[in-house]
């Protein structure tokens, strides 16, 4: 690549070629023209309107101006840009290799470079969200992230509100009295216990009665024996007496016989009135402990119901989850082990804003280089917030991404870069400049 600036805004003449070198440093005090050196390259490839957006593109004094941009890798140029400037406007030529001049030649430079240069400085102080952004610019995902998310956002609700009832029904049913062992399975009927009562209470006193009539037929019966004693005793006069007492005997000692039947029939089988008065007593304590027993059940089914759902719930979430770790694993990220959740960056399982500066800087040229990878431009114009480690960093990481990055850095030792000086390059890293003036950065420049 070649990059030669002429009477462009703050600069008079300056060439640069950077070869193979990973970082182009631009450097000096403040207002030398340091920006416009690296403006200068977009300016060129961006097209007429951008072209357009310099209210001063041609320097004070001068008449026009021009920016040569040569595409290519070493000797061999695939493009040469020239953009010019004049005081009616601006006019964009572009040859091929063989130095043809290309029709339509926006359309060709649109190809090869990306909608905007790349400041990977600016990149690392966005927000997560923005980053992810910018990196859904250039990757093609098999699901719409908004839509997961809003899916994700309402499993997740749903699942807490379902985790929060399955609480209540613990702590609900943690209160409740465990329920007796060995209840019966239904309310016992307390009617059925009353006529059962009742028909008992009705047995024994037919008992009661029937012994009484038999003890009266006894008392009966021994009165009658000793009227036959007395008749006995006036037997003569009262044979007839004799005779119908015997009859009268005989009568009583028949019913005497039946009614101590009767009362031996009444007294088997008496009903237990004690057990049926304990279990009549018993039976309200028994049906609460039943009822209580019906509402635990009740609750620990809830409880299992809700349980069961916040797991269904925990599932759909973990199936989500593996559609969206799936499709970032099948689409096509700019780095090996990039990614992002709805945060932002993660970088190798670590959240951008974690990571170690050099990673940092890996993930900003992997998305540099996707979204221009043909021509790679990356401005850092704020280079002052890079100390001298981070620059190395820098270059490091440029170098194994294979593109050049163009740093403006505020230096005012002039030991450091390209130095410019009122729109002209006096010295490189300390040392004066080729006779030809043409700033030579890396090998083969
Ligand atoms: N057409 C022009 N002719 C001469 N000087 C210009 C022109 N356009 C801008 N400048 C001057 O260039 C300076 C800014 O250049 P810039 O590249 O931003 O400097 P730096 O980045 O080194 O601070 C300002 O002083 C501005 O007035
Ligand atoms: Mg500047």
């Amino acid at each position: 690549m070649r990059l030669r600036i002429r009477n462009f805004r703050k600069i008079a003449d300056l060439e640069i070629e950077p070869g193979d070198a990973s970082l182009v440093t631009i450097a000096g005090r403040n207002g030398q023209g340091k920006s416009t050196v690296i403006d200068s390259m977009a300016l060129a490839l961006l097209g007429g309107k951008a072209a357009k957006l310099t209210k001063r593109p041609i320097r004070d004094g001068e008449e026009r101006a021009s920016v040569e941009v040569d595409i290519g890798d070493g000797e061999r140029v695939e493009l040469a840009v020239t953009r010019k400037w004049n005081r009616k406007g601006t006019s964009l030529q572009v040859l091929d290799e063989d130095g043809v001049e290309v029709k339509k030649p926006q359309k060709i430079l649109n190809k090869i470079v990306g909608p905007v240069s790349f400041d990977p400085v600016a990149f690392m102080a966005l927000s997560g969200r923005k980053q992810v952004a910018a990196l859904l610019e250039v990757v093609d995902l098999p699901f719409d992230p908004e839509e997961v998310e809003v899916c994700r956002v309402g499993l997740f609700g749903e699942r807490t509100e379902t985790k929060r009832g399955v609480k209540d029904l613990e702590a609900r049913l943690g209160a409740m009295p465990r329920p007796e062992r060995g209840l019966p399975a239904q309310i016992v009927s307390l009617n059925e216990l009353l006529v059962e009562l009742e028909e008992a209470r009705a047995k024994h006193e037919t008992s009661t009665t029937a012994t009484l009539q038999a003890s009266r037929a006894r008392e009966h019966m021994n009165r009658c024996r000793a009227d036959v004693r007395k008749a006995k005793d006036t037997v003569a006069a009262a044979i007839a007496a004799e005779e119908f007492a015997g009859k009268l005997f005989e009568i009583a000692s028949k019913e005497h016989d039946d009614a101590f039947q009767a009362a031996e029939v009444a007294s088997q089988d008496l009903p237990d009135v004690e057990a049926a008065r304990e279990r009549l007593s018993g039976v309200e304590r028994t049906n609460t402990a039943i009822r209580q027993a019906e509402d635990y059940k009740a609750v620990a089914e809830s409880l299992k119901r809700g349980r069961r759902k916040a797991e269904g719930l925990t599932d759909k979430l973990n199936q989500l989850e593996a559609t969206k770790a799936k499709g970032l694993r099948e689409a096509k990220m700019p780095i090996t082990g990039l990614s992002f959740d709805f945060e932002g960056l993660v970088y190798k399982g670590v959240p951008f804003v974690d990571c170690a500066q050099s990673e940092q800087l890996t993930v900003c040229m992997g998305l540099a280089v996707a979204r221009q990878p043909e021509l790679c431009l990356l401005h850092v114009r704020n280079g002052a917030l890079l100390d001298s480690e981070a620059r190395a960093l820098f270059e490091e990481v440029a170098s194994r991404f294979g593109v050049t990055a163009w740093l403006e850095f505020v230096d005012e030792s002039g030991a450091v870069g390209i130095v410019i000086e009122d729109g002209w390059a006096v010295s490189q890293d300390g040392e004066p400049l080729d006779a030809d003036g043409v700033v030579r950065v890396g090998a083969g420049s």
